[in-house]
């Protein structure tokens, strides 16, 4: 089985990676060589990381990197591919353009799946021109380590697709969270974002820090990462876009981005990836 995926930003990237460490044959595609020059980079040193505390054999990671290639044409990464994961910007319209692109460029039988957390099958698959072998496999940051994905079910997805999807899910090693039918947010990302739109309220409002509301999360309810830590980790700019998304589709200003997302999101300070988010990084992400 070969399986596409398009976007080689830190999801794409490491969720070709984990296909690959699985034992199957991925590709990880984008337009811009730098991205994919810095995926493999990022890559490279994180499977090192882990080869060094003995987390991975070399040999281990030594094959997953002979089973992913990185490609930036399209049209040659798609003739083959069994199944794509759809990992770019989290817009609609660009994602129904790849989508409608990935329906001429694959074999009829490759099933089309979009990692969109928020965007739902039915905006999507009919795009694709196969809207039956179309499904959302949604992964969670940091996909190399984050054990589930959600795979959700649009109106025209067929049985045999799901059933595909989830054993895919299953094949990589992650638990599949199947979802009968499609919601907004799916279930995962409805938990988060009500803990999320809470924690900023708290702040907005001046009732405690990012470091205090942080710490609650983690110290009081066991959360891994506090609810910021985690916007930095996912990158703020994500977040930011589904709710202009929503807002654009329900015109409800409770859907709007809050005063502070938009400010950092305005000022270029997107998380991690920039160095700078609600908190400020070094070079080694500390
Ligand atoms: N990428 C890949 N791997 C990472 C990573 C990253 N950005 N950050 C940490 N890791 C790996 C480390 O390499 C380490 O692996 P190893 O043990 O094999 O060496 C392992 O994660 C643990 O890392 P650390 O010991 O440095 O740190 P923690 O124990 O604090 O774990 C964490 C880091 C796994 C990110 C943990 O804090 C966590 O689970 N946080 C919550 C993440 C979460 O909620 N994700 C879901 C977000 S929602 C989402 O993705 C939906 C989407 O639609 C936006």
């Amino acid at each position: 089985m070969k399986v596409l995926v398009v976007g080689a930003g830190a999801m794409g990237s490491q969720v070709g990676m984990v296909v690959a460490l699985a034992g199957l044959e991925a590709v990880v595609c984008d337009v811009s060589v730098q991205a994919l020059a810095s995926a493999e980079a990022s890559l490279r040193q994180r499977l090192a990381g882990q080869v060094a505390n003995g987390r991975r054999t070399q040999e281990a990671v030594d094959g997953a990197f002979a089973r992913l290639r990185f490609e930036s044409n399209l049209e040659f990464a798609a003739a083959d591919a069994d199944l794509v994961i759809e990992a770019i910007v989290e817009k609609v319209d660009a994602k129904r353009a790849l989508f409608a692109e990935l329906g001429r460029l694959t074999q009829p039988h490759a099933i089309l799946t979009s990692n969109s957390s928020s965007i739902v099958p039915s905006k999507l698959a009919d795009a694709s021109g196969r809207p039956d072998r179309f499904v959302n496999i949604h992964f969670f940051n940091p996909a190399l380590v984050m054990k589930a994905a959600e795979v959700v079910r649009g109106p025209e997805t067929s049985d045999a697709t799901m059933k595909s999807a989830v054993d895919f899910v299953e094949r990589i090693g992650k638990t599949p969270i199947a979802l009968d039918k499609e919601i907004f947010g799916f279930v995962a990302n409805r938990l988060l974002n009500a803990v999320r739109d809470e924690a900023i309220r708290l702040y907005e409002d001046g009732y405690a820090s990012v470091q205090a509301i942080d710490t609650a999360a983690k110290a009081a309810l066991g959360y891994p990462m506090g609810p910021f830590e985690l916007m930095d980790l996912t990158g703020i700019d994500i977040g930011y876009h589904v709710k202009k998304e929503r807002y654009a589709e329900t015109g409800d200003p409770a859907d709007l981005p809050s005063r502070s997302v938009t400010e950092l999101v305005e000022s270029g300070h997107l998380g991690r990836k920039t160095g700078r988010g609600w908190y400020t990084y070094d070079k080694t992400g500390t």
